[in-house]
């Protein structure tokens, strides 16, 4: 619960950019809103809460988060619902997650009431920025990064978290093929695979190019242990579907803690349709596609929602999935997540926060 008001300092913009840009047409990422929210952090205090116009960074090259990595963020959205409200999904959640990635990477937990009053506000101003069409919302990133002008590797003393906020239309504008990928790895044990730190994207993406030379958009990542087990689908989480049940690599230190995961298992624990959360065998799940009984593979995330996966290489061979067409349940998840968002069916498990 909120317990406190904070004071931010509002700085508008004198025109809005947003009658320049369609923002149901723009590519991910790439275009921003008019404003952004930013906090201070310095000798154990946050300050200085402000939503200014949307800006480049001043900032030392020493800071320590350019050299040390003591970078962390969120992804979440917010979407235009058919009457017109603007709502934000789960951001509760993220701001939980955003501090246990904080705490494992020695950075100060944001409080609640910085994270959702700055968000809150900042969605506000900037509400015409969420596109209307079908898949479209705005996409919004919540990050931390030490800014303290330091040099000999040492905890920061000073940080500062930002809001910022891109409109977005699909991620993937196909279902994807991957690869399985067993020489690099993405995480290990007692490492920082359950946090959203910058560097386990950075350290994807050259596995990720040697998988798009070859024809695949997205890698399946493995355990460092054995190699033998699927942890991840690049960016999001994996799930499959294997003789009518719903089976996902089960959450451990090195995955990460996907809120569409939880929400579409959420959603298919509400309707009975069993879910196993565990270990998946590289070898169960190819095997399971060439004798039929697992007929969908798909990426959850943020970005993506649900991504469908067409194949999945592995040793020079490719196992191919059905069709979309033949697909039943992860398309029902996604038109599930869709309705809940754009308010079609009721919001059940209370995960959406109106702007006003
Ligand atoms: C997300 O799905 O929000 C992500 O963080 C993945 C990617 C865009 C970095």
């Amino acid at each position: 619960m909120i317990t406190s008001s904070i004071p931010i300092q509002v700085q508008k913009v004198q025109k809005s950019r947003v009658t320049d840009v369609n923002v149901n047409e723009v590519p991910f990422g790439k275009v921003f809103t008019d404003h952004m929210f930013i906090a201070d952090y310095k000798d154990g205090e946050w300050s200085n809460f402000k939503i200014i116009p949307y800006q480049h960074l001043e900032m030392s090259y020493a800071m320590s988060a350019l050299h040390y990595g003591q970078a962390i963020f969120e992804g979440m959205k917010a979407f235009r619902q058919d009457n017109g409200d603007v709502v934000v999904f789960r951001a509760k959640d993220n701001w939980a997650r955003l501090n246990r990635s904080a705490h494992r990477m020695a950075m100060p937990e944001v409080p609640e009431e910085v994270f959702m009053q700055g968000l809150l506000q900042l969605l506000s101003l900037d509400k015409k920025w969420v596109p209307d069409s079908e898949n479209g919302s705005l996409y919004i990133r919540p990050f931390m990064i030490a800014t303290e002008e330091a040099i000999g590797v040492k905890i920061s003393n000073e940080y500062q978290f930002i809001i910022i906020a891109a409109p977005a239309g699909v991620y993937y504008a196909q279902p994807i093929k991957t690869l399985i990928q067993n020489t690099f790895y993405r995480s290990v044990k007692g490492g920082i695979g359950y946090v959203k730190a910058a560097g386990n994207y950075g350290r994807s993406l050259y596995p990720t190019k040697l998988a798009q030379e070859k024809g695949y958009q997205q890698i399946l990542w493995t355990d460092a242990e054995t190699g033998k087990y699927i942890e991840e689908a690049g960016t999001m989480n994996v799930m499959f579907v294997k003789n009518g049940v719903l089976v996902t690599p089960g959450l451990n230190e090195t995955l990460l803690a996907g809120i569409t995961r939880d929400s579409i298992l959420k959603l298919a624990r509400k309707q009975d349709i069993p879910v196993e959360e565990r270990k998946v065998s590289i070898e169960e799940i190819l095997n399971g596609i060439e004798s039929g009984e697992v007929t969908e593979a798909f990426g959850v995330g943020t970005a993506a929602t649900v991504a469908h996966i067409t194949a999945i290489g592995y040793e020079g061979k490719d196992y191919v999935l059905p069709p979309l067409e033949q697909r039943k349940l992860s398309p029902m998840f996604d038109k599930q997540l869709r309705d809940i968002r754009k308010g079609r069916i009721p919001d059940e498990f209370g995960w959406l926060t109106k702007v006003e």
